[in-house]
């Protein structure tokens, strides 16, 4: 078994309200009242982050997550928002390059590399995320879209500092569909990230990094997946809105390293 820490994330998208999201943490911190043997994350919405802070911060188990960040440090930015307002708020992570937000919003290489480096300088750890589309995978493409998100993205980033990076593999086609790659897929593409951090960086890093799956997945996949030897973690959209069935997912985790 390796010696990376499996890191399983909530990524609760425009979901959860911060009533909502103090609703949920009401019933899930109690699941977890110690520090467990895998890294908790919580992502809420912006809105809803001071919210879940006042509960997350004090908690032995969880840390806090925001879904996006500004590479810019303040200014005339309407919308945006900055690092400095993310610490205020105690925040660890900050997940970046989601494919909503390549999609959707127009984040290319160049954008989401400016924000790792921005999020690494201010001492949080990002959490990347790459993957292929359906069209891609299937036109053959899988290898060289990862490749060149992982290089565009982590391009001018050391290997000392991917010490704090954290990447998420999320096959696009797998996103909210109720699709989850088969543990072939998963694996295999997991084996091949590993391989472009040891051509970017060199092996120690290879092997240091945590590469979270992300895609569908619930508690009645997660060991599966979890057991996986490139397998780091998982990065959990729809499955993380119910306390029970995220408990179920991080329980998983935790039976895979126990
Ligand atoms: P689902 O778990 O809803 O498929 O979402 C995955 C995801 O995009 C997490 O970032």
């Amino acid at each position: 078994m390796s010696t990376r820490k499996p890191i399983i994330a909530a990524n609760w998208k425009m979901n959860q309200t911060p009533t909502e999201s103090k609703a949920f943490l009401e019933k899930f911190l109690p699941k977890f009242p110690e520090s467990t043997p895998v890294d908790i994350v919580i992502a809420p919405a912006f809105l809803s982050m001071p919210m879940a802070a006042a509960q997350i911060v004090p908690s032995k188990s969880v840390d806090l997550s925001a879904q996006n960040m500004s590479a810019e440090p303040s200014g005339a930015f309407t919308g945006e928002v900055s690092a400095a307002m993310l610490k205020e708020v105690g925040t660890k992570y900050v997940i970046l390059g989601h494919s909503e937000r390549r999609s959707i919003f127009g984040e290319d290489d160049a954008t989401i590399n400016a924000k790792v480096k921005a999020t690494l300088d201010n001492g949080f750890q990002p959490i990347l995320c790459i993957g292929e589309s359906l069209e891609e995978r299937e036109g053959g493409k899988l290898e060289e879209v990862l490749r060149s998100q992982i290089n565009g993205s982590l391009a001018d980033v050391t290997a000392e500092q991917m010490a704090n990076v954290v990447i998420a593999y999320e096959p696009v086609w797998a996103i909210g569909t109720g699709v989850t790659a088969s543990p072939e897929q998963a694996q295999e593409a997991h084996a091949f990230v590993r391989g472009l951090l040891k051509d970017l960086f060199n092996e120690e890093v290879a092997a240091a990094t945590r590469i979270q799956y992300g895609g569908s997945v619930k508690p009645g996949n997660a060991g599966e997946l979890i057991a996986l030897e490139d397998i780091d973690g998982f990065l959990v959209g729809g499955a993380s809105l119910d306390p029970d069935s995220f408990g179920e997912i991080v329980q998983a985790g935790i039976a895979h390293v126990s």
